[in-house]
């Protein structure tokens, strides 16, 4: 049975209602490469409410038409790409660039946000929208607290009972809990914790939000999904990109920030957490948040494994090593790979191990989740020791080949008693047509109807930090500290074979 995005319609409903969107950071390339695609591909969808309208906010000067070309022409090319539109639909193209004007604007200045206020009632008289605003911070991590403020100071994020003001935050959200935690106070001191929409867009992954629905729609895993029948579980998300062009970025961030306490806490929480009582975003947001409080405190010299890749190879070409890459300082202890192990203490999980490896330059680009299910209990067959049973593994396969996987035993035909793996290989590909989408469809749609469950709140982030924080500081402090080195197209640093500590257990290899 073919479906495609449309399906959000069912979900949810129609059109989102009347609104402007106000996105910062209007000229840049999350803009251009992402969120402008995204809008698009809700208006093809009908979406997009009838009554909206779009103000660029950025520091160039621009006029209203450059700024529409400007989208024009990054829609047109994206569309070219299979994650996009195939055909352009240009009557809703034509329709969104109608909707956007830009304003150019210094981002500490009052001046700025007195303009944005005037252009926000005048959107409203020309568009005929009504008083509905989201602010999308699509800027540098240094500018959120600022602007916020002076959103606030310019009463542009005052609310009443019949409009909404909303401000979606990009992720980095600080850099460790101490600045998670004054960046957020500092977004409390305009705004109520409902309006804050902290984004993090591997939540807009359809892979992603589908482990709840695979644990909780269905009968047969649930009731699996323990400590009596799980020996340990492995979430990876593996790249092939190095550090590309963000080495300015990247140097001061490493592995751990840019993707731990973030993505795949995120994924962790998901396969972790209790069946919420409904699917409303406190309730959701309760249970992953209980799960991240759950995880007991890791010991950093034991638990944990940073690497930063060498030169290597991929497919017989050669690969730079991260300190040859441009920009990066020689000498540099940014680690590109983090792997750990986390214990979470409840009466779900008690004395199960969660193995976690993120890394860039790996051999393959691979997000998965695998649950490693306990071997039977005794070996019932002739010449088949219980050791050589491979345990059964269900892989919930997030990216690129999305799908699931159930790895289990069966007989080789033949007189004798010998057992083979045989896999049961589920690919969405095969049952859903692909909806082109950037990620950001979901949650951009979730924001303009007031959904947050695929959004963080702040505990959620707070309890991120707080697991990473001993890492942080031993990695910060201790000069000792090791920084494992792994060769770039590979599978990681071997060092991080030693966390599992365990014969009977291996990382999956990437294929
Ligand atoms: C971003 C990180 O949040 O996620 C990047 O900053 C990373 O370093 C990216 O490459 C991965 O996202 P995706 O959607 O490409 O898997």
């Amino acid at each position: 049975m073919a479906q495609d995005i449309e399906h959000i319609q069912t979900a949810h409903g129609d059109r989102a209602p009347s609104c402007t969107i106000v996105i910062f950071g209007a000229g840049g390339d999350l803009t251009k490469r992402l969120l402008m695609p995204a809008l698009y591909n809700l208006a093809r969808t009908g979406l997009l409410p009838t009554e909206f309208a779009l103000i660029g906010v950025d520091r160039l000067e621009m006029s209203d038409e450059a700024f529409r070309a400007h989208v024009e022409e990054s829609v047109r090319a994206f569309a070219a790409d299979k994650h996009y539109a195939q055909t352009l639909d240009e009557t809703n193209l034509s329709r969104l660039l109608a909707s956007m004007t830009y304003l150019s604007a210094d981002f500490g200045a009052a001046a700025s946000y007195v303009a944005l206020g005037n252009k926000i009632e005048s959107v409203k008289a020309s568009h005929g929208v009504g008083d509905n605003v989201m602010f999308y911070l699509a800027v540098g991590a240094r500018f959120f607290g600022g602007i916020a403020d002076q959103l606030g100071q310019a009463g542009l994020v005052t609310e009443t009972n019949d409009y909404w003001r909303r401000v979606v935050v990009e992720k980095p959200f600080g850099h460790d809990l101490a600045s998670a935690q004054a960046l957020n106070t500092q977004l409390r001191n305009s705004l109520a914790e409902r309006q804050i929409y902290r984004m993090d867009h591997f939540l807009g992954k359809e892979t992603v939000q589908n482990i709840m629905l695979m644990r909780f729609a269905n009968g047969i895993f649930e009731p699996l999904w323990n400590r009596d029948h799980i020996d340990h579980v492995q979430i990876t998300v593996a790249e092939t990109v190095g550090v590309e062009r963000r080495a300015a970025f990247y140097e001061t961030t490493g592995a751990m920030r840019d993707m731990v306490p973030n993505h795949v806490f995120q994924l962790l929480a998901l396969t972790a957490m209790e069946s919420p009582a409904s699917f409303d975003a406190d309730a959701v947001r309760n249970e992953k948040t209980k799960v991240l409080h759950s995880v007991h405190r890791v010991n950093p010299a034991t638990d944990c494994v940073r690497g930063q890749y060498a030169s290597g190879q991929r497919d017989g070409a050669p690969l730079l090593g991260y300190q040859q890459e441009d920009g990066v300082s020689p000498g540099s202890k940014t680690e590109t790979y983090v792997a750990m192990k986390l214990g979470i203490d409840n009466w779900r999980w008690a004395g199960v191990p969660f193995y976690l490896r993120t890394g860039k330059a790996m051999s393959k680009r691979q997000s998965e989740i695998m649950i490693q299910f306990k071997r039977p209990p005794f070996s019932l067959f002739r010449n088949t020791a219980t050791e050589a049973l491979t345990p059964n593994g269900l892989v919930i396969k997030l990216q690129p080949d999305e799908g699931a996987m159930l790895t289990f035993g069966a007989k080789i035909p033949g007189p004798k008693i010998e057992i083979g793996q045989v896999h049961m290989d589920f690919h969405y590909k095969d049952y859903f047509q692909n909806a082109p989408s950037t990620g950001y469809e979901t949650l951009i749609y979730d924001c303009m109807i007031g959904d947050a469950t695929l959004f963080q709140r702040s505990d959620s982030v707070m309890a991120g930090w707080d697991i990473v924080r001993p890492m942080q500081e031993f990695w910060a402090n201790d000069p000792q500290a090791p920084l494992a080195s792994y060769a770039a197209g590979s599978d990681g640093p071997a060092e991080a074979d030693d966390l599992l500590g365990n014969s009977q257990r291996a990382w999956r290899t990437l294929s």
